[in-house]
């Protein structure tokens, strides 16, 4: 049994979905409002019997396990095998994963270091980088400074990089996964980074990952930042950690604070555990990584809206809430950049008096309520309940419970049934179980499906048959594997690429459809691809009339298939809208 189908064999799609949305029996089904769009009538549908979802309302999609935590989560197909791995307790073999990939990452670094110290000569010595010495004397960063975080300049011109590493010996393919350089639409590559103020981003082990990068003005966007790439995460990735991480050992307390300029003032006046977000929501990774450097976290983030907002999403996560986070509250208007540097013992004494991050969630909610009415006592319990709930630790639940009844003037009973009521759909996000060893039965049974894998052979020997119109959705193929295999082959030019993108655990069953014989020549391809895809088609929607019949809803097939259709072309629009913009950037 291939590890995918084992990781289903152990996972219940009722209880994974369960743990982002509350669902509701329908008959054999469970509905609830859909998590991917806002809607106030449930048309969002879970199937156990076929382990699947299906919206039928906005969206229109639907798939298994693996495409929902795609989707919910934006990961991609490698980073949700993890993940439902973890969950199920299924090891992946690693020993493709390990070695494969090593030495391109090794590749990125490289390029990324020289860039590094390419652009921090620049910053010393070029004539052509006298704005950017003042614009950092203006904002007060001192040259040991400059040089600890190995500040620097990018020319404003379309090739420096790029001629540089070059005769260093870097390849451009190499540069452009390193995210260094962009491809235009034309097929040419250029500097990503231009004219820019620049902050090399490292690892805790001092790699550089990627880059940061801030304009000398007020001109918009104000930062550019590297793109995703083989080494360089930017939802894991804590600025300053390299130099930060002694600081917070020594201390036993991190400071996350919002931007690249907050860390690196904090650092020069002796702040010396601060780490920026780079400019989102905390994640769960970043709270990982920093836990097993202390269990005391404070978060510093702008006391402006997005700020507020970002620390309010994070309660979120149950391990967020399950660790010691303190939140500084910060004067109206001003960052950690401004308040060190005004005066650093005001931020000692903001970081003294920081709250914990469950009060502060209270303050926030209950500030914009007025506790004397039975609405907003209601909206108060709607709003941090769930909060409450995602708490596993029980004193400090309990705790919180006596809080909020204190708060509302409910009697703890009342608020102990509510809490009861909504336990199975409270603990918000996947957190891994022990290994099972009952499997539950209603399992889709493991078929292999000869009629999708005919379509992948075609597709894979006939890469032109992906532009005609009216292809398959990949929702179309019921088999994951087949389905990841399909949406990767569409982001890629040919066989070698596509091996290089796709999970190493895909491996195996791609070389089964390279491998499989076809009718020789090359007579007919094209019907008979168009046939095999009708037939999926027609299956498709066939199985999605059955279970929306099921779910009590009328099924009209005609209907759907517009559904369908529409699904299809929205997803083509978006398609070349995002490969127009892609180029651009
Ligand atoms: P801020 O706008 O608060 O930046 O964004 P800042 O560090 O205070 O910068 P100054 O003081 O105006 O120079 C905080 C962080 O959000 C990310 C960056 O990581 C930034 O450091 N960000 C912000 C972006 O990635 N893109 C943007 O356009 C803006
Ligand atoms: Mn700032």
């Amino acid at each position: 049994m291939s590890a995918i189908d084992e990781i289903k064999q152990r996972t219940d799609i009722v209880e994974v979905i369960g743990q982002y949305v509350t669902l509701k029996k329908a008959g054999r089904n469970l509905t609830a409002l859909c998590p991917f769009h806002s809607e106030k009538t449930p048309s969002f549908f879970v199937f156990p019997e076929r382990q699947s979802w299906h919206c039928f309302g906005a969206c229109g999609t639907g798939g298994d396990v693996f495409s929902f935590i795609m989707k919910k989560e934006g990961m991609d197909f490698g980073e949700a095998l993890r993940v439902l791995a973890q969950r199920a307790g299924v090891t992946l073999p690693s020993r493709v994963e390990k070695d494969s990939g090593k030495e391109a990452r090794e590749e990125l670094y490289r390029a990324n270091e020289a860039a590094a110290l390419y652009y921090h000569n620049l910053l010393l010595n070029s004539p052509g980088a006298e704005k950017a010495r003042g614009y950092v004397v203006k904002r007060g960063f001192n040259p040991t400074t400059v040089a600890d975080f190995q500040l620097g300049f990018s020319l404003d011109s379309w090739e420096a990089l790029k001629q540089y590493l070059k005769e260093k010996g870097q390849t451009e393919e190499n540069m452009l996964t390193a995210g260094l350089l962009v491809k235009a639409e034309d097929g040419r590559t250029h500097d990503r980074f231009r004219g820019k103020l620049m902050f090399p981003i490292r690892d805790i082990r001092g790699r550089v990952t990627g880059f940061g990068s801030r304009v000398l003005d007020d001109s918009l966007p104000k930062y550019v930042n590297s793109p995703q790439t083989p080494v360089f995460d930017k939802s894991g990735t804590l600025y300053g950690l390299d130099r930060a991480a002694a600081g917070i050992r020594k201390q036993d307390r991190a400071i996350i604070m919002e931007g690249y300029m907050d860390v690196i003032t904090a650092h020069q006046n002796g702040v010396a555990n601060a780490v920026a977000s780079m400019g989102t929501a905390i994640t769960e990774t970043q709270v990982n990584t920093l836990k097993k450097l202390t269990k005391n976290l404070v978060m510093a983030l702008d006391a402006d809206a997005a700020g507020e907002e970002a620390m309010l999403r994070t309660v979120g996560y149950e391990n967020i809430l399950n660790a010691e986070i303190r939140v500084v509250i910060m004067p109206e208007g001003k960052d950690p950049d401004d308040v060190i540097r005004e005066d650093v013992k005001n931020w000692q004494g903001l970081v003294n008096i920081a709250v914990p991050i469950v009060d502060y969630t209270f303050d926030k909610t209950l500030a914009r309520l007025d506790l004397t009415t039975a609405r907003d006592k209601s909206a108060a319990v709607d709003r941090l309940l769930p909060t409450v709930a995602a708490i596993t630790d029980p004193i400090r639940q309990a705790h919180y419970l006596q809080k909020l009844a204190g708060l509302i003037k409910v009697g703890i009973p009342t608020l102990e049934a509510a809490l009861a009521r909504m336990r199975p759909a409270a603990a918000r996000r996947i957190t891994p179980l022990p290994r099972r060893e009952v499997i539950t039965p209603a399992r889709r049974p493991l078929f292999s499906s000869p009629r999708e894998e005919y379509a992948l052979t075609l597709l894979l020997r006939y890469p032109e048959l992906k532009k005609l119109p009216e292809g398959p959705l990949p929702e179309f193929f019921e088999s994951t594997e087949n389905r990841e295999i399909f949406n990767a082959w569409q982001a890629v030019k040919d066989v070698p690429a596509l091996k290089e993108r796709l999970d190493p655990s895909l491996r195996e069953h791609l070389d089964a459809i390279i491998n499989k014989s076809l009718p020789a020549g090359r007579n007919d391809i094209e019907p008979r691809y168009a046939d095999c895809v009708m037939e999926l088609r027609k299956k498709y929607l066939k199985g999605l009339a059955a279970r929306k019949g099921e779910s009590g809803e009328t099924a009209d097939l005609a209907q759907l298939e517009e559904d369908v259709k529409i699904s299809t072309q929205l997803r083509e629009i978006e398609a070349r809208k995002s490969k127009r913009t892609g180029a651009r950037r």
